[in-house]
């Protein structure tokens, strides 16, 4: 269930209930880099388990998505973002960030992870989520 939770700076993120980045389930979650350093950069790109995830912090949320281009796997990361927008760097196919939704007729969608915020630490499953739900 995703939830907007709360951390030190005040600033509402969504997260998931339960759980806190101290090692105890690190086994279902990965450290992304801090909340100061994504709100700096927008983004923060990380390879777990041989996938590249980012997330990204737009309007006040923060959401988590594959960045391997579902065409030939380039690294989204890597691509011009445009608003809700990603467009790959290599033949420019796109995507909305926030919904994992391919703008290119007949292709996939990027997965989501879930993400969550605590004392300023950014993390996100390890397992992706199949469908967004919000
Ligand atoms: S690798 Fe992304 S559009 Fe071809």
């Amino acid at each position: 269930m995703r939830v907007m939770i709360e951390d030190e700076t005040g600033t509402g993120y969504p997260g998931e209930t339960g759980g806190r980045d101290d090692g105890a389930d690190s086994s279902a979650f990965v450290r992304m880099g801090t909340l100061a350093e994504l709100e700096a950069k927008g983004a923060i790109n990380r390879r777990i388990l041989a996938r590249w995830v980012s997330v990204f912090a737009r309007e006040g949320r923060i959401y988590a998505l594959e960045m391997s281009c579902k065409h030939h796997g380039a690294n989204l990361g890597e691509g011009k973002v445009d608003g809700h927008i990603v467009t790959c760097p290599r033949h420019f196919w796109k995507y909305n960030i926030v919904t994992g939704e391919s703008l290119t007729p007949g292709s996939p969608h990027l997965r989501h992870h879930d993400v969550r915020v605590t004392d300023g630490i950014v993390s996100v499953s390890i397992q992706p989520m199949s469908r967004r739900e919000d």
